[in-house]
């Protein structure tokens, strides 16, 4: 099978389509996704809660995000593999976001980033498009402003639906090729994605926009712990892991395993 690219996802839009996402972080999940069809994987920078242990995505580092992104991008033969560039890699500047950009798309072999933030990033867009990477931009809740935005809160709500529309506009007349929006109002999706040219992407943004994604321990039950109103589980791999790691010590406790059948 052909390699997604950015512009079969603009096909999605300009045929009224839809195309899933998932984040992944390794080999396996990464192949598994790939296979059953998801158009793209986002190595996010939520590898940071998911994988790392941390508590929110602010402490993952470009060095740590770099070899899962790696891992990704060898293990996915069809899926388009964006990666997430983190917290503090591309804010201080056009050619820093340049810089990072290019590092993940040469040592984490990924086929284009993902930035959060408004209009106030197009000129960073802009420069990351001319130097050949292909941009992503996220907007509506962005996590790695939890601070600033005082904690996980819907954003774009009745008037401040405007500003999410005009973030998103800059940021497609910069270049961007797809918009993510996060904890947006269904309605508010619905008017960013009519005012866009470009496709879009939702989490907790209602089913208008063009693509959906999902943090994919989220998707399949793999996280404990309150799941967010947006979330649908497909799977309690929890449940499943958690059921043969007991049978497995259990086996070991009781000299049940290995069996000869196991043996040399
Ligand atoms: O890091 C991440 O997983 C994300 C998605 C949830 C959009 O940015
Ligand atoms: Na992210």
């Amino acid at each position: 099978l052909a390699r997604i690219r950015t512009h079969h996802l603009q096909q999605a839009k300009n045929d009224g389509g839809h195309f899933a996402m998932l984040t992944a972080y390794e080999q396996y999940t990464a192949e598994i996704f790939d296979q059953a069809g998801i158009e793209v994987l986002l190595v996010g920078d939520s590898a940071s809660n998911n994988v790392f242990g941390n508590e929110t995505s602010l402490p993952v580092t470009v060095d740590e995000l770099l070899p899962l992104c790696r891992a990704v991008a060898r293990s996915a033969h069809r899926a388009l593999v964006v990666a997430d560039l983190p917290f503090g890699s591309y804010e201080v500047s056009a050619e820093q976001a340049v810089a990072t950009g290019v590092r993940f798309l040469k040592e984490g072999l990924a086929h284009a980033v993902k930035i959060e933030g408004g209009a106030f990033y197009a000129s960073t867009v802009r420069a990351m498009v001319q130097a050949g990477i292909p941009v992503m931009a996220h907007i509506g809740f962005t996590p790695q402003s939890e601070h600033s935005l005082g904690g996980y809160r819907v954003q774009g709500r009745g008037d401040d639906a405007q500003r999410l529309v005009d973030d998103a506009v800059a940021l497609q007349d910069a270049g961007a090729f797809c918009v993510l929006m996060e904890m947006v109002p269904a309605e508010t999706a619905a008017a960013v994605d009519a005012a866009l040219r470009i496709p879009t992407v939702g989490i907790g943004a209602g089913n208008v926009t063009t693509g959906q994604v999902l943090v994919w321990q989220d998707m399949a039950g793999l996280r404990g712990g309150k799941m967010a109103k947006f979330v649908k589980q497909y799977a309690d791999l929890r449940g499943i892991l958690s059921e043969a790691a007991t049978a497995y010590g259990e086996d070991v406790r009781s000299g049940q395993f290995p069996g000869p059948e196991h043996s040399f």
